[in-house]
């Protein structure tokens, strides 16, 4: 039976690990991204790591109610946005979160949908939750749309900072997501491959019931 990666072991600086995997270009258009997603309401995170992205999109949420099923990332994030007064913290699964129907204005999952063994599942979960005409907002790292230089590179970086590829992780593409998103019931605004080198797709779609 095939097991999903526990990150724990990166907790401490999961972030900068990521970063220096991305590369300085991509980190920066993935901030630039995310700076511009505005009136994010009652928003929820979903395997929000060590709180790297809950940071910057704090500034246009009125809450953040940020989750992931690793308690360890949970106190490094907790630790390092205690001074932000609107994101709480809560250990949640992000296939049965056990947040009521229609809870949620966004909902966020970033690196999230391509680790996890059973993406449709979150997928699903999060449209339950999130409000009618609620923002569903997903970034993901991908191979798709880099070149094979790029691919064989990041491959080496990759085992250098996380060790072995996890028994999971779901190929994803922009096609094969945006396919994904559609079976959810969500209705796509934007849907894009984004960075420079290394490739991150960035979705956004609303929930119609
Ligand atoms: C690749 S990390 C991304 C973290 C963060 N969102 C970021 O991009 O900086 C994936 C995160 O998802 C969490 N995770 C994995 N499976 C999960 C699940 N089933 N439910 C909730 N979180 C999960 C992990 O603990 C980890 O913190």
């Amino acid at each position: 039976m095939p097991r999903e990666k526990d990150w724990s072991m990166f907790a401490n600086d999961f972030d900068e690990r990521q970063d220096f995997l991305a590369g300085e270009q991509t980190v920066e258009i993935i901030e630039e991204y995310l700076n511009e997603l505005k009136d994010l309401g009652m928003m929820l995170e979903l395997g929000c790591g060590n709180g790297k992205y809950t940071k910057i999109m704090a500034r246009n949420a009125d809450s953040i109610l940020a989750t992931d099923v690793s308690s360890e990332m949970l106190g490094t994030a907790q630790d390092k946005l205690k001074s932000l007064e609107n994101v709480q913290f809560e250990c949640s699964n992000c296939y049965n979160t056990n947040y009521n129907d229609t809870s949620f204005d966004s909902i966020f999952m970033g690196n999230l949908i391509h680790v996890v063994l059973e993406p449709h599942k979150a997928l699903v979960e999060a449209h339950r939750v999130l409000k009618d005409q609620g923002k569903l907002i997903l970034l993901s790292f991908t191979a798709d749309g880099m070149s094979p230089e790029d691919i064989e590179s990041l491959v080496g970086r990759y085992i250098d900072t996380f060790g072995s590829f996890p028994e999971v992780e779901t190929p994803m593409t922009l096609k094969r997501l945006a396919e994904m998103v559609e079976e959810s019931g969500f209705v796509i605004q934007r849907a894009e491959l984004i960075g420079e080198g290394i490739k991150a797709i960035f979705v956004i779609a609303d929930k119609r019931s």
